[in-house]
């Protein structure tokens, strides 16, 4: 079996596909998107090429790199996929959301429908996010989705809250 499209109240997240290339470079065109990020992202040519590793993508089949739909508008993005920062294979998960679209519980919405996913459709043991020790709004968003914090460490070249979920 696939990856799934996955339903909220208000979004549908459906698996990544090259058609959604330039709307993603839209949703990270604003500076703030990469703020937590040692890439600047508002260069499209940046972006293209997060998008196009995101697309070549090959981990465990039901897992991979949503685009969140508020109708027919990308609004923003997420993955679960093994971690390349935390040993084992951990499965990892990750949100973006465009400003634009802020402050109205989307990133959250979507973020639990991933985490869900993860952890009831695929009975995964646990779910890990790293979030920049510094990134209120993202640190916000994984307390609100219940994560337990067990500590900090050094990854994507910045000191990284690490998160955890269970079942
Ligand atoms: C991290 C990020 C997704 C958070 O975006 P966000 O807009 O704060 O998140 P949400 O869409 O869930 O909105 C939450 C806000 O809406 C409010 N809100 C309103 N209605 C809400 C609802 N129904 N449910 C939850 N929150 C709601 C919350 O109170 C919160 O506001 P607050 O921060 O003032 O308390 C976004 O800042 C982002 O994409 N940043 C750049 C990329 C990034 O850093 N990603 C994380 C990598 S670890």
């Amino acid at each position: 079996m696939g990856q799934s499209t996955l339903r909220t109240e208000r979004l549908t997240l459906v698996p990544l596909r090259d058609e959604h290339t330039e709307a993603v470079v839209e949703v990270f065109a604003h500076k703030s998107m990469s703020t937590y990020i040692d890439i600047d992202f508002s260069d499209p040519a940046n972006a293209r090429e997060m998008v196009r590793r995101r697309l070549a993508y090959d981990g465990p089949a039901r897992m991979g790199h949503w685009a969140f739909l508020d109708g027919e508008t990308v609004v923003g993005i997420g993955h679960l996929r093994p971690s390349w920062e935390l040993p084992g294979d951990l499965p990892e998960i990750g949100w973006y959301l465009s400003p634009f679209h802020g402050g109205r519980g989307l990133a959250t919405e979507a973020a639990a429908a991933i985490l869900r996913h993860g952890l009831v459709d695929l009975g995964l043991n646990s779910v890990w996010a790293l979030v920049h020790a510094g990134n209120e709004p993202s640190l916000k968003l994984a307390a609100r989705l219940g994560f337990l914090v067990v500590g900090t460490g050094f990854h994507y070249g910045a000191e990284h809250r690490v998160h955890v979920a269970l079942p």
